[in-house]
């Protein structure tokens, strides 16, 4: 399905409504360039599980933020400035994927081989200042 959103809070409600199919257990790979909205999409998903969409940020900096939510919770890295997979690796990817909450990979392509085959991909990409455009299953 693609969906063209025009405002940053759009672009959260539609992830708000996603996340309403996640069960715990899922890995999903946002791909998209800088500034893409892939980080407001977190926020939505947050939110739409009951989180604190407030404590969401880009997590470039710090490679992993756990979210806690009623559900369960959502653990959001950036694969921005990972030097390769093998950094990714000893930071413990593999064992995030089986906590039975949702990990959420922004830049996912740069991990591309550590990612399962059951991830879902989610693309995001600019159309105008304030249109994006997300494609998702
Ligand atoms: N329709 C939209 N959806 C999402 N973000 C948007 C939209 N329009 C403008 N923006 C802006 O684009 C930027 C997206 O930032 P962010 O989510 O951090 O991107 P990324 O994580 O992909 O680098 C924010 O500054 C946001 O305000
Ligand atoms: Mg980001």
């Amino acid at each position: 399905m693609v969906q063209v959103t025009n405002s940053p809070l759009r672009t959260q409600e539609l992830a708000s409504k996603f996340a309403m199919r996640l069960s715990g257990g899922e890995c999903i790979a946002l791909h998209g360039d800088l500034g893409a909205g892939k980080t407001q999409f977190v926020r939505g998903l947050v939110r739409g599980l009951g989180g604190n969409e407030r404590a969401v940020s880009s997590p470039t900096f710090v490679l992993l933020n756990v979210y806690q939510t009623p559900r369960f919770a959502v653990y959001h890295l950036d694969a921005y400035r990972v030097g390769g997979a093998d950094e990714f690796e000893a930071i413990g990817f593999a064992e995030l994927l089986e906590q039975g909450g949702v990990v959420v990979v922004e830049w996912a392509d740069r991990v591309a081989e550590l990612l399962p085959p059951n991830a879902i991909h989610i693309r995001l990409s600019a159309v105008s200042r304030m249109q994006r455009r997300i494609e998702f299953p």
